[in-house]
């Protein structure tokens, strides 16, 4: 039997690690496999990284260490930030990831620049535009999540026109040096005005629609590095940087469906600036209020509560209240179930993560289809910071600008209780007739402290 040579070892923990980060994507899809997606593509790229460094080709380690060192050292302070933090970290992961495809793909030129194929030059050009305008653009998603920078879509006239020039210019360049590879005083004009455009195409868009931006923004870095496979002719960044570019996108699709938004309203549409909430229609509307103590009274004789959490259960970190409020309702014989919007919160997958986090089974959480029909038969539906996601304007009002987007039905259900500090409008920045319903019942009060409240009258009281 022959050895292995060392190229065909390299191929081999390549094709593995393809494999695994194939599976990594798979078991990301269900929570009760998310763990094991995530080690299995952090065992991958460990695996692509090592795999990597023993290819004859790299003559010395000296600057690798010194890499690791350094990405080792800011990387951990990164993966220690609170969860409503993940938006922003994640885009500066995104930003780095350009940056160094980006960076790669100017030394490339550099070393092989006058002697360059139409073929390769165009994979460089390409890779490097996409890898600029996917650094900058995601810095400035990271400062307006970060509120760094002003989280308002910033808007003039004439912007698109500006932005797709200047889109157009970096295009033309990059025309020019594939014909003419030899103008290399052209290509750092190209890669400023990739960054530039980076700027442009996310300055405008509002702090809000950070996460589908992002979203869209790890598509394009994967695609970046898969272009980057290609040039460097590394099968492994191929495959990875494709499967990283189409997931993104993927991603992307599934937020805008489920906000019943287009990418051009996204993109464009400079959506989640501030409007006036209905002031005066909503002054003399009459909202039900109730306390803690009468909300114990009203979830104790419940048979059916479905818990609907947003992204004021997250701000408020009020997760593990909500388990032990789950654990004592349980207890007294409630039937207690979660449902599930796929854009409640700030962030794809934001709200399984938290109840996952406190431990909540995950046979009790519903997706929106599942949860739906049962809110009819439903004793209480108990909102926990979530606005927009329940708002039947989005049914009903034709004029809202969230008509069409999917709705979690709680006002179907028999009774409605919702926690939420005052009657202030959530992302989409609107009135919700929820909280008027005579059969809605508000509980203003940060999130954590009011179910903390709750249970402690539960503990206190018997069924
Ligand atoms: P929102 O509609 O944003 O409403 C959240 C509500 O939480 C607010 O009305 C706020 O009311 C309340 N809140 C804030 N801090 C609180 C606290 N400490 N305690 C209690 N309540 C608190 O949230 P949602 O229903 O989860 O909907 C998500 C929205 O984000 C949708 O419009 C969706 O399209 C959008 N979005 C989601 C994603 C993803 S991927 N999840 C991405 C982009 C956009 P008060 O100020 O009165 O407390």
């Amino acid at each position: 039997m022959t050895a292995f040579t060392a190229g065909q070892l390299i191929d081999l923990a390549y094709l593995v690690a393809v494999a695994l980060f194939i599976l990594a994507l798979k078991w990301l899809s269900s929570p009760t496999s998310a763990r094991r997606g995530v080690l299995s593509g952090e065992v991958a790229a460990a695996l692509a990284v090592i795999a990597t460094l023993y290819n004859p080709e790299v003559i010395q380690y000296k600057w690798i260490l010194i890499a690791l060192v350094v990405g080792t050292g800011a990387g951990i302070p990164l993966g220690m930030v609170h969860m409503t933090a993940v938006p922003q970290r994640t885009a500066l992961s995104h930003a780095f990831g350009a940056l160094s495809a980006a960076m790669i793909g100017i030394a490339e030129y550099y070393v092989r620049a006058p002697r360059l194929t139409p073929f390769a030059m165009t994979e460089i050009a390409l890779e490097v535009i996409i890898g600029s305008l996917t650094f900058t653009g995601s810095l400035i998603a990271a400062g307006k999540l970060q509120e760094i920078l002003p989280q308002r879509p910033i808007t003039y006239r004439g912007q698109n026109f500006v932005s797709l020039s200047v889109l157009g210019a970096a295009v033309v360049m990059a025309v020019f040096l594939i014909v003419h590879p030899e103008y290399v005083h052209l290509f750092p004009a190209m890669v400023l005005v990739s960054l530039v455009f980076g700027v442009l195409l996310v300055t405008p868009i509002g702090g809000a629609d950070m996460p589908t931006v992002i979203s869209l923004l790890n598509s394009y870095a994967g695609f970046s590095a898969a272009l980057l496979g290609f040039v460097l002719n590394i099968k492994v960044l191929v495959v990875a940087g494709a499967l990283d570019g189409s997931s993104g996108f993927i991603l992307s699709v599934i937020m805008c469906k489920a906000m019943n938004r287009s990418f051009t309203n996204v993109m464009f549409g400079a959506f989640g600036q501030m409007q006036t909430p209905a002031g005066s229609a909503a002054a003399e509307r009459t909202v039900r209020s109730a306390t803690a103590e009468e909300a114990a009274a009203i979830l104790t004789a419940a048979r059916t509560l479905v818990i609907v959490p947003g992204y004021g259960m997250a701000v408020a970190q009020a997760q593990h209240k909500v388990r032990e409020l789950f654990d004592i309702l349980t207890r007294k014989g409630v039937d207690v179930k979660f449902g599930i919007h796929p854009v409640a919160g700030r962030m794809p997958g934001h709200m399984n993560v938290l109840l996952a986090e406190a431990d909540i089974p995950y046979d009790k959480l519903l997706d929106m289809e599942s949860v739906n029909p049962e809110f009819p038969q439903t004793d209480v539906a108990l909102v926990i910071g979530a606005n927009d996601v329940t708002n039947p304007a989005a049914r009903k009002d034709a004029g809202s600008p969230i008509y069409g987007m999917p709705i979690l039905d709680v006002d179907k259900a028999r009774t409605v209780m919702v926690i939420k500090r005052s009657l202030s409008p959530g992302f989409a920045g609107i009135d919700n007739e929820l909280y008027y319903l005579e059969k809605t019942l508000m509980l203003f009060g940060d999130a954590k402290t009011a179910v903390g409240e709750i249970v402690r009258e539960l503990a206190g009281g018997g069924h």
